[in-house]
């Protein structure tokens, strides 16, 4: 079995470069499903998701081509297939923007109900209502969601609760209805932001990503065009999390930082240097750190993905720090595996209590979802002895050679292929 072994402790140390957003090249790449011409994707992650949904859109009669390691090109002018068939969709959870997309284009499409990480109920009710208000009839039946329309005309629609996927997909879907949609309560993630950004350089007419309302004037044909993925706010924030972990001093290159406050002021907080430069954060936490308390929100609030990251830092830190998990069911699974590696950490409902300052030890564990991959990767780094990481297929949906990445930081650590 495809293993990581990590033989710990290690301090970090050095520099390490970002690649593009994981959960916005998963939105740009369906999206690419509505242009008639040749987009020209660059600073794309080279991540297992991107070589699935890749996979999904030649089979569908899509062109994709990479240009070089960081850059595809993809003309979607040939598809006439509306739909995902299951083997494909069941891989990851972003299969579900190709519902915005292929509707959107085609006014049908059929995607099986998606995959992607164990986060506990994940519905997508409020995917379903903006179709059916911009005039779609939406169905499931054996495993997949049927959405078909005559014709989509812009409405409003109001999100019940903020939703990164639904505010995406109905994006998606409102780029070709007829008229004017707007969608209130939306969610203002970055790779928001960059989804209507791809949109808009490609002929779309999309305004107010980022803010709680985005305006989106349908147009009759998106042509093809260039763009660049923004960084991984995700992945930067797992190596910002690994040299607070582990006590070290990194240099995390190519970033946003604005996109990493939330990140920034909780390490911050808990006594680790942080200085901020145009596109890069440097992370010193060779001090001792202090316990802090956090509760996952939506952005810009403290991203639910960095949670069983920022749970490492914790174990760091003397005293009793908490998480309340604000966004999914069930996110605290991983703890379960820390606890294997000797960490103190009790699980009640939603708030996680997290007792710092005890000494980890190497052990087997396994990466339940791709963030819990991560933890147990920097948890690796932090323990005494050997630790071996196994279901690391989790780990590769969302990060580019990350063995290779902390090997360079200074990891023992070894990628076992078998
Ligand atoms: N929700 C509903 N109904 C819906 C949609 C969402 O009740 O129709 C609920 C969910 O159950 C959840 C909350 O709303 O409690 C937020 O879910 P959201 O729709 O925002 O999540 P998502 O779009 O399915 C994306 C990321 C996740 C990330 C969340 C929250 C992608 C492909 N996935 O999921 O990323 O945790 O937003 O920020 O963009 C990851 O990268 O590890 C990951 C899981």
């Amino acid at each position: 079995m495809d293993r990581i072994i990590i033989n710990g402790p290690c301090r970090l140390a050095g520099e390490v470069e970002i690649t593009g957003a994981k959960n916005a090249i998963v939105a740009i790449l369906p999206a690419a499903m509505l242009v008639n011409g040749v987009c020209r994707i660059e600073n794309v992650p080279h991540i297992s998701d991107v070589e699935n949904i890749c996979n999904i859109m030649i089979a569908m009669g899509a062109k994709v081509s990479h240009l070089d390691e960081k850059t595809l090109e993809v003309d979607c002018s040939a598809v006439r297939c509306t739909e995902v068939p299951y083997e494909y969709a069941r891989k990851f959870r972003a299969s579900y923007y190709f519902l915005g997309a292929l509707l959107g284009r085609f006014k049908e499409a059929t995607v099986a109900l998606p995959g992607g990480c164990h986060l506990g109920a994940r519905p997508i009710d409020q995917h379903i209502k903006a179709f059916e208000q911009l005039g779609a009839q939406v169905d499931i039946a054996h495993g997949n969601v049927h959405c078909y329309a005559d014709r989509l005309a812009g409405d409003s629609i109001y999100l019940d609760m903020v939703s990164v996927g639904a505010t995406i997909n109905a994006m998606l879907a409102a780029t070709k209805a007829e008229g004017l949609t707007v969608i209130e309560n939306v969610a203002k993630e970055p790779h928001i932001v960059d989804v209507a950004n791809f949109l808009n350089s490609m002929g779309a007419n999309i305004r107010g990503a980022g803010t709680d309302v985005i305006k989106v004037q349908g147009v009759g044909e998106l042509r093809g065009g260039s763009y660049a993925v923004i960084p991984d706010q995700i992945e930067a924030g797992t190596y910002m999390a690994a040299a607070a972990a582990t006590g070290g001093r990194v240099l995390v290159k190519n970033v946003i930082p604005k996109h990493m406050e939330c990140i920034t002021n909780k390490l911050e907080e808990m006594g680790v240097a942080v200085e901020e430069y145009d596109d890069s954060i440097l992370i010193d936490a060779t001090a001792p750190l202090k316990k802090t308390n956090v509760k996952t929100m939506p952005y810009p609030g403290f991203p639910t993905d960095m949670q069983p990251q920022m749970a490492t830092v914790m174990l760091r830190a003397e005293g009793i720090s908490k998480i309340n998990e604000g966004v999914w069911d069930s996110r605290f699974k991983y703890t379960e595996e820390l606890i294997r590696m000797g960490a103190q950490i009790t699980v009640a409902g939603k708030i996680a209590t997290i007792e710092g300052g005890h000494p980890l030890l190497g052990a087997p564990v396994r990466a339940c979802d791709l963030r819990a991959g991560a933890a147990m990767v920097i948890a690796g780094m932090m323990a005494n002895g050997t630790t071996t990481i196994e279901e690391i297929s989790h780990i590769r949906r969302g990060y580019e050679r990350i063995v290779e990445k902390f090997a360079a930081l200074g990891a023992d650590i070894r990628l076992i292929l078998d």
